[in-house]
Formats: structure tokens, C-alpha cells, sequence
């Protein structure tokens, strides 16, 4: 699977099937692809209701004919605008097209349902978006369910975790790779994930990806 970082929150990943994740392109300065050049896409999962993980997420499902996948509420509001949806809520797991998702707990806030992280299997390989969160002692019983392969850690403070406790969520978690996400996009999240990097060297191996950047797994 190969996994490509595009700025804030919002990665691709690519395998057997072609799935967006909070997909935040327009009016995102550091987003290296715009919406208007997505033109294949299976599936867009959202982990929760803020305009930098929705993003652009309804207009790929319509330009590609991708599925939704998200809490039950956004999918609600897909629907209601004529998009294929895969409704969900944290706890759950749905197997569609060789492809198994998850919604797991995200500590946050979000307008009209709760947030969540989603956890993606494709091709033998398990992806952990973890949305925005705060570290949870959630994060520690996913081991016992899932062989993470790689997370994706929001690590930029302020509204999500910093640098220490996104490296506890790794460690937590047990993810053998972690990719920083959702830092530098704003003045008033950290700039840089060298926090987290430096706190999270000895937990599992760092891949920190430049907007556009991606990695095999
Ligand atoms: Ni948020
Ligand atoms: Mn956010």
C-alpha cells in the first residue's frame, strides 16, 4: 500500500483500492494537490465534522462516485445530497470491496456528531488515522484488535495532542510506523513535529512526509 501525506490531516492511500482521508484541500496553503485534479477515488472516510477533515470530501465523492465513510450523521448529510455513504459509528467495522473500516474513539469536539479516528485494512496492511484527539487510554486496547502498520498522529497541540503525548498514543496504540500529521497549517499549531519526533524516536519508527511525499508499506 503506499500512503501519501498531502498536507494537515488529509493522506491518500493506495492500493487495490483508491481511498482519500479528510481530504481538506481547498483553502488548505499547505495542501499539494488540488480538488480539481482528483479524478479517481473509491472511497473519502471522514474522521469528523471540522471544515480541515471535511475539506473537500463531498466534492470528490461526486466528481469520482466514491463512497462516504463516516459517522452516521455526516453520512446522513451525504446522502441527502445524493452520494454513495457507508454509515458507521465508533465501535463498529464494515468489509466492503476488500476493504475493512473502523471507527474507533477520538477525543475532540465537533459540531453535529462525535469525532472519531478510523482504522483502514487493505492488502494484508492496517492504517490508523487517528483523527483529532486527545491521548486516550482507548488507544491502548486497539492491540488487542488490530496490527497497526502505520498511524497517522496529529501531533500540532493546541487542539489535538502534542509531541509527548502523541508519542504515549503511539506507543499506546502500538503502531510500528508513525507519520506526523496536522502541524504547521495554522500560526497557532506547532510549526514543526520535532516535539513529537524527539519524544517518539524510541517508540516506533518516524516517517515525517513533506506535503506530496509518500511511503510503501
Ligand atoms: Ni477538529
Ligand atoms: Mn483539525
Amino acid at each position: 500500500m503506499k500512503v501519501t501525506y498531502l498536507g494537515h490531516s488529509a493522506v491518500l492511500l493506495e492500493g487495490s483500492r483508491t481511498i482519500y482521508i479528510d481530504p481538506f484541500l481547498t483553502g488548505n496553503d499547505r495542501a499539494c494537490l488540488s480538488v480539481d485534479d482528483v479524478n479517481k477515488a473509491d472511497f473519502v472516510a471522514v474522521t469528523h465534522d471540522h471544515d480541515d477533515h471535511l475539506g473537500d470530501a463531498f466534492e470528490i465523492c461526486r466528481r469520482t462516485g466514491a463512497t462516504l465513510v463516516s459517522i452516521f450523521e455526516i453520512t446522513c448529510r451525504g446522502e441527502g445530497e445524493g452520494l454513495a455513504v457507508e454509515p458507521m459509528s465508533i465501535g463498529g467495522s464494515i468489509e466492503t470491496e476488500g476493504v475493512r473500516f473502523s471507527l474507533v474513539n477520538a477525543v475532540h469536539s465537533s459540531p453535529g456528531s462525535d469525532p472519531t479516528g478510523v482504522i483502514v485494512e487493505m492488502d494484508g496492511k492496517t492504517v490508523y488515522h487517528m483523527g483529532d484527539t486527545a491521548l486516550t487510554s482507548d488507544m491502548a486496547l486497539l492491540p488487542d484488535f488490530f496490527r497497526i502498520d502505520l498511524a497517522l498522529v496529529p501531533v500540532g497541540d493546541r487542539f489535538t495532542m502534542g509531541g509527548a503525548s502523541a508519542a504515549r498514543a503511539v506507543k499506546m496504540c502500538g503502531a510500528k510506523i508513525a507519520v506526523p500529521i496536522h502541524y504547521g497549517t495554522f500560526p497557532i499549531i506547532d510549526a514543526t513535529p520535532d516535539r513529537f519526533v524527539e519524544a517518539a524516536k524510541d517508540v516506533a519508527e518516524i516517517r515525517v512526509l513533506d506535503p506530496g511525499e509518500s511511503t510503501e508499506l
